[in-house]
């Protein structure tokens, strides 16, 4: 392992002279980058930090995060995944006051680094959004994937740890995706697939995930793609697949400077049947519904209003939407919050249905999320996917049918 070349400045942070945040962050991204290679660090424009419900961090977590707080402040602009809890209305989704506690101290941490704290899976939805080629430090998978594919920024899919370091030092190692050389496509995959509903684009990210296997896809055969479509499946290629980027020719940017590879697969119609198959469990009583995996744009919020209006939910069932409080904001202005807690349902500011304690509340899911229905199930949920209006359904009825 070779050391990185460090600046005067970097060498100074390492040897603590600009206190204890830094001289840790600096650990963290020289162990890093030896291990993977970088020859320096790089800037980056912003960063994305995961690992933020009490549920995954404990009280370890919470220290680690207390010990940084003390002289620790970010240089760039750095914005939260989801906490484990809707941070305003806890109560109202059934958290406990204990962990509601614990869960405020892992906020009052990154509130002290100066952090957005804006808890959401959608960065570039609030405010944090790169540019094209721009290098930034993001963690959650989803995320990590749209910058790379949808947006052309580079980064590779940080842990917790080494995003908070890269937030302290404003720098990343270089190397992985942050290398244009291995940001090159190595699989085409051309999609004769229909896809009608917005639950296809996760079967679809389940089905190039498995077929791509570590490969970078490069896809064809897909002629529109509206930005919930992708940020879904972003979601679910990356859940089901190992890497956070793919090109999707006339869709996705840089696609033009790549040629098919010869590496080839197709997806059909059968493996769009086979992913709901292999993902979809033998339920029909639904205890919970929850939509917004990655969080709710304002267009699936009014879709949710236009479809709920008039309605109510099932007295047997919660319905969740899973969003960004910036989202919530002008779903209260334009009246769709009225709409969606008047027919029974809740706003899950914050959190999603991965990151809140909800193992062994809820015993079965619906959803429109890939991606929802693999984390729900290693909470131990039977999942059904399905469209937004099979999901409404269900929250209305409390069956899936
Ligand atoms: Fe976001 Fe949670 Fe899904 S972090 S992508 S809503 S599992």
């Amino acid at each position: 392992m070779k050391p990185m070349e460090l600046t005067k400045e970097e060498q100074q942070m390492l040897n603590g002279e600009a206190g204890y945040a830094a001289r840790k962050s600096m650990e963290i991204l020289t162990a890093l980058g030896e291990i993977y290679g970088a020859d320096r660090l790089i800037k980056v424009g912003s960063v994305q930090v995961a690992g933020v419900s009490y549920h995954n961090l404990g009280d370890a977590g919470l220290e680690f995060l207390n010990e940084l707080a003390r002289d620790g402040k970010v240089r760039v602009l750095t914005t939260l995944n989801p906490a484990g809890m809707d941070l305003e209305n806890w109560r109202n989704l059934g958290i406990s006051e204990d962990f509601a506690a614990k869960q405020n101290l892992v906020i009052d941490a990154f509130r002290r680094m100066g952090i957005l704290v804006s808890c959401t899976c959608t960065p570039y939805l609030i405010g944090n959004l790169p540019r094209y080629g721009e290098h930034v430090a993001w963690s959650e998978s989803s995320a990590v994937t749209f910058a790379n594919s949808v947006i052309g920024a580079k980064t590779n899919k940080e842990g917790g740890p080494s995003a908070l370091a890269a937030a302290f030092i404003g720098k990343t190692p270089r190397y992985g995706l942050h290398l244009d050389e291995n940001r090159v496509p190595n699989i085409h995959v051309q999609v004769n697939a229909v896809l009608t509903k917005l639950s296809d684009w996760g079967a679809l990210g389940f089905s190039i995930g498995k077929k791509a296997e570590n490969k970078i896809p490069y896809i064809t055969g897909i002629k529109e793609a509206e930005l919930d479509e992708l940020k879904s499946f972003c979601a679910s290629v990356v859940t089901y697949g190992a890497q956070p980027l793919f090109y999707m020719r006339d869709i996705t940017p840089g696609a033009e400077n790549h040629q098919p590879p010869i590496d080839s697969v197709t997806v059909e119609d059968r493996d769009i049947k086979d992913a709901y198959d292999s993902i979809n469990d033998q339920v029909t009583d639904i205890e919970l519904v929850c939509v917004g995996c990655p969080h709710c744009s304002i267009k699936e919020i009014s879709q949710i209003a236009e479809l709920l209006e008039g309605k109510h939910v099932s007295e047997n069932t919660e319905f969740w939407v899973a969003t960004s409080r910036v989202a919530k904001q002008i779903a209260d202005k334009r009246g769709y919050t009225e709409i969606i807690e008047h027919a029974g349902g809740k706003f899950a500011c914050d959190t999603c249905m991965a990151v809140a304690p909800l193992k062994g509340r809820f015993k079965s899911l619906a959803t429109t999320s890939a991606k929802g229905c693999f984390y729900s199930r290693q909470n131990k949920m039977l999942t059904k996917m399905g469209s937004l209006q099979e999901c409404i359904d269900a929250a209305v009825t409390g069956k899936w049918s």
